[in-house]
């Protein structure tokens, strides 16, 4: 399966590249190159690991190598040399995705390699005794298929299992499912979950793990059609709640819906964390989509580590890494009660690049039924750049972005949200991303961004009305 070459001359790091403030300070990014899927999520050693889909030779998707960095903290990165590079007949045209285990004490590895000019992908097997070297075992689930790829495995209950993505014979996604008693012999245990004809051609990446005593399974369709305002990007990220047990069927009792509601968020991993929380990383980006940054020669990167729990309902709840907070340097705080008249926006604070906006909205005392929280010059309808749009007629919140200097034509994305209440927003911006976790845990969005420097100005604009923005905090990250 390869990819349409979106850009075709890289430009060597040793032209000066543009500087546009773009690349992040708290996420990962490639510093030279491109990025997709994060991979092989572990915590190993005193570190947490981190690989991703990686070419080194250019800042557009081509032959895959995995790109590793480990952290002790999850907050700062020390990058490190490839991890898998393609090197046997059965990965010689790409290290696809994959996840990593514990297996004896050893750092372990199971990714799909790719052969036969992208046609053949099988599940293949490295390892490292400390984290850095790694050395290849082979193919450990082959076949001949064209579609069967990005291996998440596990350990419960005595045995390994994985999940493995896959396409009916009438080429819908399914999830098949493997299990082994050693990690490397390994079984069909049949299909685990199927699309229904509606639900995509193609389910990337599958994710497949317990909480709150439900099991959810997180899988990334391709081909589902826009709904509304749901679906509205090339590919989803999504779940499914319900209950499983080794040797059982999955019975599915919440259907599909999308963990992310921004433009750029795909082929999430999770992995629980030493002291139990279960964390989850995501691709800030989009198959098709423009990433201007390749200009700098660097594409792609991560989101935020999330901290995932289950509601009592059923839903997933998704709140930012705890441990960030641990960045924050004050820059402004508004602890009294700040009215923003209808009309004209009001300008917070300029240069914000890296930072944390929190803003908690009293709606009982707000009569405006449309106001927003932009990132631009002085008006998003003039200047573009980035809004968090809150319409209480409609009850949804908009995430949307303008940045014409770049080809990226005005879109939003938008999820539904009950405003009757109170509303708080916590926004995450690093350089080109924007993170938007809505009441505590409820959605998030999260979208690229490209700002050049004189739109980085935070304003409050509120329409038909005023609005209370009962609390204002922001931090520099
Ligand atoms: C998802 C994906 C995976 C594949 C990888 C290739 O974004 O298409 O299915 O393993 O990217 O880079």
């Amino acid at each position: 399966m390869l990819r349409p070459v979106l850009y075709a001359v890289f430009i060597s790091s040793a032209i000066a590249l543009p500087e546009t403030g773009w690349y992040p300070k708290y996420h990962i990014a490639p510093q030279h190159g491109w990025m997709n899927d994060p991979n092989g999520l572990i915590y190993f050693q005193g570190f947490y690991h981190v690989f991703w889909q990686y070419n080194p030779a250019a800042p557009q998707w081509g032959l895959m190598h995995w790109g590793h960095a480990r952290s002790p903290d999850l907050l700062t990165w020390e990058h490190l040399p490839i991890a898998l590079a393609p090197s046997l007949p059965g990965d010689i045209d790409g290290a696809f995705s994959g996840s990593a285990v514990l297996l004896n004490e050893t750092l372990t590895l199971i990714y799909t390699g790719v052969s036969e000019n992208g046609t053949r992908q099988v599940q293949m097997v490295a390892t490292s005794q400390d984290g850095v070297a790694f050395e290849k075992l082979g193919v450990v689930i082959g076949g001949n298929e064209t579609n069967f790829r990005d291996p998440k495995a596990w350990w419960q209950d005595g045995s390994w299992y994985v999940v493995i993505g896959a396409q009916t014979a009438d080429e819908r996604g399914q999830v098949s499912l493997y299990s082994s008693p050693d990690f490397f012999n390994w079984t069909p245990q049949g299909v685990l979950a199927q699309a229904d004809p509606s639900l995509g051609y193609m389910w990337e990446c599958p994710d497949f793990f317990s909480l709150e005593g439900k099991q959810v399974l997180v899988v990334n369709p391709q081909g589902i059609q826009s709904k509304g305002e749901d679906f509205q990007n090339l590919f989803q990220t999504g779940y499914f709640v319900g209950s499983w047990a080794p040797g059982g069927n999955f019975a599915v009792e919440r259907g599909f819906r999308e963990l992310d509601h921004g433009h750029d968020f795909y082929a999430s991993q999770t992995f629980e964390a030493p002291d139990g929380r279960r964390l989850e990383i995501g691709w800030l980006g989009m198959w098709e989509s423009q990433f201007p940054e390749n200009a700098s020669g660097w594409a792609g990167m991560l989101s935020l580590p999330r901290e995932l729990t289950l509601s009592d309902q059923g839903d997933l709840e998704v709140r930012p890494l705890r441990e960030i907070q641990s960045l924050r340097t004050e820059r402004l705080e508004v602890p009294q009660t700040l009215h923003i008249a209808p009309g004209g926006g009001v300008a917070i604070l300029q240069n914000i690049s890296h930072s944390e906006v929190a803003l908690d909205f009293k709606l009982h005392n707000s009569s405006s039924n449309s106001f927003a929280i932009q990132l631009t010059k002085e008006s998003f309808e003039r200047d573009g750049g980035a809004q968090v749009h809150v319409d209480r007629n409609c009850s949804r919140v908009f995430l949307e972005r303008h940045y014409p200097a770049y080809n990226i034509t005005r879109s939003s994305r938008s999820v539904a949200v009950n405003l009757t209440g109170n509303l708080s927003l916590d926004i995450f911006i690093d350089g080109s991303s924007m993170e938007v976790f809505v009441n505590d845990g409820q959605a998030v969005m999260s979208s690229r961004i490209y700002p050049d420097a004189e739109l980085r100005t935070f304003l409050i604009t509120a329409q038909n009305g005023s609005v209370a923005v009962d609390r204002l905090k922001v931090w520099d990250l």
